[in-house]
């Protein structure tokens, strides 16, 4: 079983080396890595944010462990030469379109969230994000309008198969959960979502045994705060999964927290934390790499088909939280290093 690890910029690095330690701790037989440049790291080597080495070894990975990409240096490349595009370019290429975000409050952390503890203690909920459609891979550019004002544009649409397979990811994600499944869309305004929002109840006739309800991701945003305890499963595109995802990092806690798998239906998958390369804290060892190693967990469990220590991991992870383990977003004062240590303590 081959594992692809690319640790980008940024803190990229110095989790994915947490998360490899915890790896390498359980011992399993048989798996192999390769490590890959992207990002800004593969653009200032190499000249290109996803060198066709790199996509190679994506390719014939079982398993991709990313860290992040993003670099303030490259902020004014080209786009196509953007660091970002490591990222975009390995969904797109692998056909990873479907994002699993899951969200779940440690009990230990309640009080660090952003939330009061009672209504952050109630949360345990899937983000399901689409991620190889939408305003993301839409044409895009700059043109001048008639009056000589300069103009961007990026185009937003969603086909019905590219929906259908999502709305399928969606539906079984809530079946094997609690049967809730909630479906954010903004069809009030936007044609791609009232499209999105016709095909998601077309499929929901497969699955009676799932409770479908549909949210405007403006109020979806507000529910989230609100009353983030009944969530189940939410389906959404690329651009609005995104934006909530980092608000339900908060919700639980931190965004140092919150793992993510993305499947391409074959069993191959991506697996990161949902942040990003964390410029302002990079090299400091001040970030938190529990996400990271949470997605290893995901990755045995989703692309390795080993559960077991796919549980060890989480259950490191809790127990490390348990006994007192707490990186600065946490509100205590280990590195990054030492927020290894504890789950390898706690393993
Ligand atoms: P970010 O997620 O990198 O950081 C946002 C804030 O959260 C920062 O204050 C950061 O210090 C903090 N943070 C993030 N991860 C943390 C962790 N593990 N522990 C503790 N604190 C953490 O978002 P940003 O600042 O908007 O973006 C920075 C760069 O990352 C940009 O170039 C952006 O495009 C890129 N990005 C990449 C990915 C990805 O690789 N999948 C995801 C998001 C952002
Ligand atoms: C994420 C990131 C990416 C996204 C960026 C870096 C392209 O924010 O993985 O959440 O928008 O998908
Ligand atoms: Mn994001």
């Amino acid at each position: 079983m081959l594992i692809a690890l690319f640790p980008g910029d940024g803190i990229g690095p110095e989790i994915v080396a947490q998360a490899k330690r915890v790896l390498d701790a359980l011992a399993i037989d048989g798996l192999t890595y390769e490590e890959g440049l992207v990002g800004g790291a593969a653009y200032k080597a190499v000249g290109h944010p996803l060198p066709p080495e790199t996509l190679d070894i994506a390719k014939r990975a079982d398993a991709i462990l990313f860290g992040a990409v993003g670099d303030p240096d490259c902020d004014s490349l080209e786009r196509h030469l953007r660091p970002e595009q490591a990222i975009l370019g390995l969904r797109k290429e692998l056909g990873l379109f479907s994002n699993l975000r899951p969200a779940k409050v440690f009990p230990e952390l309640a009080h660090e969230s952003a939330l009061k503890p009672e209504v952050a203690g109630s949360i345990d909920l899937l983000i399901v994000r689409e991620t190889n459609g939408d305003v993301y891979f839409g044409e895009k550019g700059f043109r001048t309008t008639a009056d000589g004002l300069r103009e961007g544009y990026d185009i937003m649409s969603y086909n019905e198969a590219e929906v259908r397979r999502i709305a399928h990811a969606g539906f079984q994600a809530a079946r094997a959960r609690r049967g809730k499944l909630c479906s954010v869309d903004k069809a009030n305004v936007l044609e791609t979502s009232q499209l999105w929002r016709d095909v998601v109840i077309e499929v929901s006739a497969e699955y009676p045994d799932v409770a479908l309800t549909h949210m405007y991701v403006d109020n979806a945003a507000m529910q989230l705060v609100r009353n983030p305890g009944q969530f189940d499963v939410i389906v959404t595109g690329n651009l609005f999964g995104d934006i909530l995802s980092d608000q339900a990092s908060m919700c639980v806690g931190s965004i140092g927290m919150l793992a993510s798998a993305t499947l391409n239906g074959s069993g191959q998958g991506l697996y990161e934390p949902i942040h990003g390369s964390a410029p302002d804290i990079a090299g400091q060892g001040k970030a938190n790499p529990l996400a990271t190693i949470l997605s290893a967990a995901m990755m045995l469990r989703y692309s390795l088909n080993l559960s077991d220590p796919a549980d060890r991991i989480e259950a490191a992870v809790a127990k490390a939280l348990a006994d007192g383990a707490r990186s600065p977003d946490l509100g205590g004062t280990m590195n990054t290093v030492e927020m290894g240590d504890a789950v390898l303590a706690a393993l």
